[in-house]
């Protein structure tokens, strides 16, 4: 079995992830760890929780922080809908996180077993960046870690320059990326161009026909209209899913290791991961950037772990 723990700001995308990561018969999901990002921390905890509840799991959801370490908070309500879930309707609230910080799990559960965990992050950097100041020997006792975030090649989402968890806080994220943890790093360009899902996707994903399958379609309404208004483009596109499939089969994706060098501040290019391409800086690779999947890969992996 492996072990994963899932730091995330659960919203339309993420939600997805984690069924497919509490479904996939061959992980054991230690924790879920809530940050603030896609919408508040209070509603990505409640969206967390309901996604749990779907799959009939007994994960505990710590929540961690509701804002970045050193920022405000900027949410995507404008993406994802109100309640991060499309705002469909369903009811998210009234569910209880389990005790504990999410700061403190990350630390007390990967240290107790160094080497053994894999750390998947589908949202902004700010617990495990908190999480890196106080044990600083949690870079080196973690497995491996999969994030969701920055973009191996412009243009970002959220800025021209920066993807948006990187972006919301870039502070937790130089952090993450200048601690020696051993990263993958999915970013914003193989997810648009490897994980969208149109009219034809969506389709193969409903016949599947199971709650998990539904509730995948139904929840992404909020992204589908902005996608739609942003870009012209007719679907939505599944970053967090691609991140969660890397993890759970590296086999599918290319990567090359380059040194990361993520803009922190507050100027045009906050939020930017500099990615070396040519190892112009002289520094070594932090990072195994993932520069395609097959898009049939990580469809047959998601359409799978929703069955
Ligand atoms: O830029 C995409 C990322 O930002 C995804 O993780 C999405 O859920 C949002 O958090
Ligand atoms: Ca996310």
């Amino acid at each position: 079995m492996r072990r994963f723990l899932i730091d995330t700001d659960t919203a339309s995308d993420d939600a997805v992830a984690l069924i497919m990561a509490l479904r996939a018969p061959e992980v054991n999901v230690e924790a879920l760890t809530i940050t603030a990002g896609n919408v508040p921390l209070d509603r990505c905890v409640q969206n967390a929780l309901y996604t749990v509840e779907l799959c009939g799991s007994s994960v505990p959801v710590h929540a961690g922080l509701a804002q970045p370490m050193f920022r405000e908070l900027t949410t995507a309500e404008m993406v994802h809908g109100n309640d991060g879930l499309g705002d469909i309707g369903l009811d998210l609230g009234g569910r209880s996180a389990a005790e504990g910080h999410a700061v403190d799990v990350l630390v007390e559960t990967i240290c107790a077993a160094p080497g053994e965990i894999d750390l998947v992050t589908l949202g902004p950097l700010s617990n495990v960046g908190t999480a890196l100041l106080r044990a600083p020997e949690l870079a080196g006792a973690v497995k491996h870690c999969y994030v969701m975030g920055g973009t191996g090649r412009l243009p970002g989402n959220i800025t021209p320059a920066a993807e948006f968890n990187i972006f919301v806080d870039p502070e937790a994220a130089r952090i993450v990326f200048e601690s020696g943890m051993p990263i993958t790093m999915v970013g914003w360009d193989v997810s648009w161009s490897c994980a969208f899902v149109g009219p034809e996707g969506e389709a193969r994903l409903r016949a599947i026909g199971t709650p998990y399958s539904e509730f995948t379609c139904d929840i992404q309404r909020a992204l589908v209209e902005f996608v739609g208004r942003m870009t012209g483009a007719v679907g939505f596109d599944l970053p967090d899913p691609l991140a969660m499939a890397v993890a759970l089969d590296p086999t599918i994706a290319e990567t090359q290791d380059f040194y990361v060098e993520v803009v922190p501040g507050d100027g045009p290019a906050r939020g930017q991961t500099i990615v070396d391409h040519n190892a112009i800086s002289g520094k070594p690779a932090n990072a195994a950037v993932v520069t395609h999947v097959p898009p049939e890969a990580f469809m047959s992996l998601l359409c799978e772990t929703l069955r």
